[in-house]
């Protein structure tokens, strides 16, 4: 097998060391493609639940790290004049520019906690995603903590554009985080939306909806300081009152794009309750600059339903990418077949092949081995329910090794199994669109 160098992305954070073997995917590829079997447990950095949870606000920092300059001089937000000194273009016009030299990317990977890595955002990006989040990074473990840096955070320059998204609750906090990633991506990115219990002990996420003037100071001291645009992703408000002013104080405070997740904090379960796209149409009516729609983005057909029905600018897709990284090249799964059966056909792809095609990025670019094996449930998820005993072996095997994961996808075909992935007909379709099928 041919192996390539990575050396690129660890050499992101100056002050990195290689990854330790004991918990990178393909830390042991820079020595022989024979040792893959030395690689390691799966298990996440021991104390990250803890770290995440922990309350930003509760930690004594150290002293602010002097960060690199802005790589991107064409931007209107890199002029060397960050924000406060807007010039002659407006805010809104300033955050357009921003987009349009973006080429207004519609297809957008949404952050995913271990999920929307690089190797999952590249596999996104070949297949039709235009622009991309990280997963959520926690800005106080952030600036502190050198091996979360290097873990967690990965790129490469054709990943591109990229959200970087933190979650945070001190402003100068973020901002130091913030200045640690602006050269390597296009936004920096608040996260405003997460509901679960972690984000509420730790004091983020969706819980700052109860602490509206502390939210305005974080996204205005990035949009002051930073010199790539700031966004924000947040929850509908019950009352759709609220969240109008919440949007347009998000605005007002410097947010040059917003992300409207269209469920509120109490929805959390998003296969059961529907995004509401008329909150998210309001927002988007409301507001001047660029908004994205997220929620029921399930095929390419609801892209375009919800691009009509909200007037926003892009949609973000994550469950269904997770099951489907192919969601917005065409490709669908039998579920999300609508209308006849006869309207789709094999698109000769499935997601054993997207699988292995992920594999091949995280040899490329390695990660954490609890991202690639939730990556294994997700893409083969069907598969494993018709042949079980191949999930129950990757259940039992506590250290990954690619070899074994190229092996197990090997296992599932030799056992006779193809599920398909879809794509619409387009004969069928002209056909009944003239109405003359025969
Ligand atoms: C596994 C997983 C991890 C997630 N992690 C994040 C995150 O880090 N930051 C965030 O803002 N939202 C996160 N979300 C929420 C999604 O970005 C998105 O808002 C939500 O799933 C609704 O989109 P969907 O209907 O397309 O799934 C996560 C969702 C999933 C399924």
């Amino acid at each position: 097998m041919k192996l390539k160098p990575y050396n690129f992305i660890l050499s992101l954070f100056p002050t990195s060391k290689t990854p330790p073997k004991s918990s990178m995917a393909a830390s042991s590829l820079s020595q022989t493609s024979t040792s893959f079997h030395t690689s390691a447990p799966p298990e996440p950095p021991q104390d990250l639940d803890d770290l995440l949870s922990s309350d930003p606000r509760s930690q004594e920092r150290e002293p602010t790290q002097s960060h690199p300059s802005s790589v991107d001089d064409a931007s209107p937000f890199s002029n060397g004049e960050p924000s406060r000194c807007l010039g002659a273009w407006s805010r809104a016009e300033r955050a357009w520019a921003h987009w349009a030299k973006l080429g207004r990317p519609k297809l957008i990977v949404a952050p995913m906690v271990d999920n929307s890595e690089l190797p999952f955002r590249m596999l996104c990006r070949k297949y039709g995603a235009e622009a991309a989040y990280t997963p959520m990074l926690h800005s106080r473990i952030f600036t502190e903590n050198e091996k979360y840096r290097r873990m967690e955070f990965t790129t490469c320059k054709e990943d591109r554009p990229l959200f970087v998204q933190f979650c945070a609750n001190d402003p100068d906090t973020l901002l130091e985080a913030a200045q640690r990633v602006e050269p390597y991506c296009d936004y920096v990115d608040i996260n405003l939306g997460c509901p679960q219990r972690i984000a509420r002990r730790g004091n983020y996420g969706a819980f700052l909806m109860d602490n509206l003037p502390l939210v305005k100071s974080l996204v205005q001291k990035l949009a002051v300081n930073l010199n790539v645009p700031v966004s924000c992703k947040i929850r509908v408000f019950p009352k759709l009152e609220d969240t109008l002013t919440y949007a347009r104080m998000l605005e007002e405070a410097g947010c040059s794009l917003l992300a409207v997740h269209g469920r509120t904090r109490d929805e959390k379960d998003g296969k059961k309750i529907r995004a509401d796209w008329s909150a998210i149409k309001a927002v988007k009516n409301a507001l001047s600059i660029p908004v994205l729609a997220n929620g029921n983005i399930r095929h390419m057909d609801d892209v375009e339903t919800c691009l009509k029905e909200t007037g926003a600018d892009g949609v973000l897709s994550a469950e269904s990418l997770l099951e489907n990284p192919a969601v917005f090249a065409g490709f669908r799964t039998a579920d999300w077949i609508v209308g006849s059966e006869e309207s789709h056909k094999d698109g000769q792809l499935d997601q054993a092949e997207l699988l292995v095609e992920y594999l091949k990025f995280c040899e490329k670019y390695p990660v954490p081995w609890r991202m690639i094996r939730s990556h294994m449930h997700k893409m083969l998820g069907d598969w494993f329910r018709i042949h079980p005993q191949v999930r129950d072996e990757l259940n039992a095997q506590s250290i990954l090794t690619f070899e074994f994961l190229y092996g197990l996808v090997d296992k599932l075909r030799n056992l006779g199994l193809r599920i398909p992935l879809y794509v619409k007909d387009a004969d069928v379709e002209r056909i009944s669109a003239n109405g003359s099928a025969t």
